[in-house]
């Protein structure tokens, strides 16, 4: 099977590396859109116009399926997608809520989400939570772990403080939703911020248990053949990819 990947940047690679680990796919196509990102700050009508033209990119492809691992792209453009797709798209929004009902033993569970300022704005995962009993529910725009990320910061004072900014009047919740696909790189350090050790949902394992789920996929490929494609700097992009999937 060959599958395309979209992110508005490299944050989708978190989930190129949890397809990968799990062994999904024979062959990964993945584009980012480095010259526009960051996509968490722009208005809806301008994610579904970016997310319509990545698609264009993506026709060129025989793929089987379409993922989009980027959160503000799932929250605000997968209708449009599914409108005019050639191909099927599956978004990490439904992963999530699927993957955080999975692992939550009550709907009386505490949920906070944290993504970037569009991603919160749509109250993407509220809905879904909600339909499925969750009432607990609370969100946090955080994406200034966007561009520090971006910058390889993953740990240290900058980090801390911008943790401390974001996070410092919240209880700790009984799960915390990453909901973008940036924040995997950070998550050992959200996750010693809260004490009391709350459940973190990550988007790509998040998908690979949506795709086991809904589609009957596991373990089949041996090997992964990965292209990697870049709106702007696509050599930064596959320095990036090779570090972070260690290639
Ligand atoms: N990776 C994107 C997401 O999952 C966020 C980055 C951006 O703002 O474009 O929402």
């Amino acid at each position: 099977m060959r599958v395309g990947v979209f992110d508005s940047g490299i944050g989708g690679l978190t989930v190129v590396k949890s397809l990968r680990e799990h062994g999904l796919f024979e062959e990964i196509i993945y584009f980012g859109d480095t010259a526009r990102v960051p996509y968490g700050v722009k208005d809806q009508n301008t994610i579904i116009r970016y997310a319509l033209e990545a698609l264009e990119f993506f026709k060129n492809f025989d793929i089987d399926l379409l993922i989009v691992a980027c959160n503000t792209v799932s929250a605000y453009a997968l209708d449009a997608l599914r409108t005019q797709a050639p191909f099927e798209v599956v978004g990490v929004v439904e992963a999530g809520v699927l993957a955080t009902c999975n692992a939550l033993s009550s709907t009386d569970a505490s949920i906070l989400i944290l993504g970037t300022k569009a991603t919160v704005r749509s109250q993407a995962y509220e809905k879904q939570l909600h339909v499925r009993g969750f009432t607990r529910l609370s969100s946090k725009a955080t994406g200034l772990f966007v561009p520090i990320v971006e910058e390889g910061i993953f740990e240290g004072p900058v980090l801390e403080s911008l943790m401390e900014h974001y996070f410092a009047d919240l209880a700790t919740p009984d799960a915390i939703i990453l909901g973008c696909t940036h924040f995997p790189l950070i998550e050992a350090q959200i996750a010693r911020y809260f004490s009391d050790a709350p459940r973190l949902i990550h988007s790509g394992e998040a998908m690979v248990e949506y795709l086991h789920v809904t589609h009957g996929l596991s373990r089949r490929a041996r090997t992964c053949d990965m292209k990697f494609f870049a709106s702007e700097n696509p050599e930064a992009l596959k320095a990036v990819a090779a570090q972070w999937l260690r290639l």
